[in-house]
């Protein structure tokens, strides 16, 4: 494996997705003002990007430009904002601090943070449906993927489950579904939307690979997604308990003060660690045949549990 340069690469990755998250949001001084403010207050400036990072490298996995994925980076990261937004309403977590600032609806107003995520939610849509780098046949199936992903069936229904589970001791089947639902869908998706644009050549372009060899491809690397995506909750929850207000940039805590089902809570912090572990071993396993160009992939999954913040 060649020398780990994620950093430089992750730099990289988020200056670009930030370029492409500016241009796609619509300016603070059109009207609707204060709609359109919200909406950059809530996806603008910080963040870790994970999401855009992974389909960037799921990109150079599968040998596709990152032109072709920018609008899935976009349109993901657009959708994640959206669901922070809306997790830190009172109804909801009722979080005050998100990425070290005050939250959308302390910032602004409930009214506007619950109809800014909304928007954001359509933005993302949107900016997939109109991309003029993917052919027809891939915007449809992006924008079908990433429905499904954050839909009932995906990162919604996972919020549904969390909310349900306050106060509830699950055992783990059960939390390891909510937090596959909650946060894992999403991150599945970003590996899934690289893959299709690497299975919809633009037009004129013959596939790469034969379909026999692409959905192997495909199939371990939505093992690998399926693997960190989970991993990424873990750590998140043991980032709750470990971590510092100051550098995780949300009230440290405050899962143990809404009494949520979490995987410390439920297993021990030690334990926890070691399932969050297990899982990126499997997703690097899952990599096993894949060539130097998933080496971003493989760093990937290592940052997710060695991660401050
Ligand atoms: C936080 O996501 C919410 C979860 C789904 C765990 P991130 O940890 O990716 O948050 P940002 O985007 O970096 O702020
Ligand atoms: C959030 O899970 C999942 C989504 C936003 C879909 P958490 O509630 O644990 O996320 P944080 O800790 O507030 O970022
Ligand atoms: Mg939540
Ligand atoms: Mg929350
Ligand atoms: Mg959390």
């Amino acid at each position: 494996m060649s020398e780990d340069p994620l950093g430089p690469l992750m730099a990289q990755c988020r200056a670009r997705i930030e370029t492409v998250l500016d241009a796609s949001l619509p300016a603070a001084d059109t009207s609707p003002e204060r709609l359109h403010a919200a909406m950059r207050y809530a996806v603008l400036g910080s963040g870790k990007r994970v999401r855009p990072i992974l389909a960037y490298a799921a990109a150079r996995a599968t040998g596709v430009s990152w032109e072709r994925v920018d609008a899935a980076a976009a349109a993901l990261e657009l959708i994640h904002a959206s669901s922070l937004v809306h997790d830190d309403l009172p109804s909801l977590d009722d979080d005050d601090l998100r990425r070290g600032r005050p939250t959308c609806h302390k910032a602004f107003d409930e009214a506007t943070a619950l109809l800014a995520g909304d928007a954001l939610q359509t933005l993302a849509f949107e900016v997939l449906a109109t991309d003029p780098h993917n052919p027809p046949a891939a915007r449809v199936a992006m924008v079908a993927r990433l429905a499904q992903a954050a839909g009932a069936g995906g990162m919604l229904g996972g919020q549904v489950l969390d909310l349900a589970s306050e106060g509830r001791q699950l055992d783990l089947d059960a939390l390891k579904n909510l937090h596959q639902h909650k946060t894992g869908a999403l991150i599945r998706a970003a590996v899934a939307m690289a893959a299709i644009a690497a299975d919809t050549p633009p037009h004129g372009q013959a596939a790469d690979q034969d379909p026999a060899q692409a959905q192997a491809r495909a199939a371990a690397m939505d093992h690998y997604a399926a693997c960190i995506g989970l991993a990424f909750q873990v750590q998140d929850d043991l980032l709750d308990v470990e971590g510092d207000t100051a550098v995780i940039g949300k009230t440290s805590g405050a899962d143990a003060a809404h009494h949520k089902a979490t995987y410390p809570s439920l297993l021990g912090v030690e334990a926890a660690h070691a399932a969050a572990r297990a899982l990126v071993d499997s997703a690097l396993a899952a990599l096993r045949d894949f060539g130097a160009g998933a080496d971003p992939l493989r760093w990937i999954a290592d940052y997710i549990i060695a991660r401050d913040r």
